[in-house]
């Protein structure tokens, strides 16, 4: 199993503050938001990591996270010339997928919650066919929207649906076999001319081979799509952090946790981080 995180894009929708910057790198508290599902992917357990972002932004990915190999990672890049819809990352990244499964993820959204690494783990050690995760949110309208019917199974799938049949929605964290690249290349574009995540959705969903996790209420899910849900989202992690004492999506922390760095490679990393505060963390860490 392999992982895609997607952070392409314009961030038209935060203009100016991407003017100059690529959104997946702007803060969200005390680090840049690629930090969140980049460390989502490592509690899944995968190593082998695709960034696709514009060709602009790459230098600047490559200068945040290297080739990964200081948390245990191997981190390719590849860019996405026009934001031509979520699911062209699967065209995108058809020679890194190699036939493995992918795990895709968006590089604006954000999860937080006990349990999550597990239910990930358990989440790709067997895959077949596709699976989403769904949360309750108050605004349906703004995300792809899942239908069931009264047994519980889901029976339909819609784009930002002006009358959603469900509070239901996908996040953007995604776990789909190895066909997921042939289902990408027979997409026709939208009418807004993207490839859209939901047609892959509901061809698995049509071929009887899609599967829906729930997020119960003990789960977070962020995304950070607008200036507000950015503030919101920092201040979350701000409250959590300070409160408990620990840090939300800290490579680092997963990194050793996992086994991947020990505790030397760990009070590495942390010396260089000393004057913000991030690097004492990570050296109390390697302390326990
Ligand atoms: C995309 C997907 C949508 C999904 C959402 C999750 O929306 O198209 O189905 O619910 O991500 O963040 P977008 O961020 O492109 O508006």
């Amino acid at each position: 199993m392999r992982a895609i995180i997607l952070a392409g894009g314009t961030g038209s929708r935060l203009h100016p503050l991407t003017i100059a910057v690529s959104k997946q790198l702007l803060p969200v508290y005390d680090k840049p938001m690629i930090y969140y599902p980049l460390s989502t992917v490592m509690l899944a357990g995968i190593r082998e990591i695709l960034i696709v972002c514009t060709a602009a932004d790459e230098p600047a990915f490559r200068r945040l996270l290297g080739d990964g190999s200081q948390w245990g990672l191997d981190i390719a890049y590849a860019t996405q010339a026009e934001p031509r819809g979520i699911a062209e990352a699967f065209l995108i990244g058809e020679r890194f997928l190699a036939g493995s499964g992918c795990l895709l993820i968006l590089g604006d959204n954000l999860f937080y919650g006990g349990g999550l690494a597990s239910l990930l783990q358990s989440s790709v050690s067997d895959v077949s066919g596709a699976t989403l995760f769904a949360q309750e949110v108050s605004d349906p309208q703004r995300y792809g929207v899942i239908g069931f019917d009264r047994s519980g199974t889901p029976n339909s799938i819609e784009e930002k649906p002006t009358d959603p049949r469900s509070s239901w929605a996908v996040t953007g964290l995604y776990i789909f076999d190895k066909q997921v690249v042939d289902v990408a290349r027979g997409l026709q574009p939208s009418a807004r001319g993207e490839l859209e995540i939901t047609d892959v959705n509901l061809a698995y969903l049509e071929a009887g081979e899609l599967s829906v996790r729930r997020f119960g209420r003990g789960l977070a899910w962020l995304d950070t799509g607008t200036f507000d849900s950015m503030v919101a989202a920092s201040e979350f992690v701000r409250v959590l952090e300070q409160r408990q004492g620990v840090k939300i999506g800290c490579v680092e922390e997963v990194a050793w946790r996992m086994g991947w760095i020990d505790q030397d490679q760990l009070l590495a990393l942390a010396r260089p981080l000393c004057k913000s505060g991030y690097g004492d963390y990570l050296e109390r860490l390697a302390a326990l």
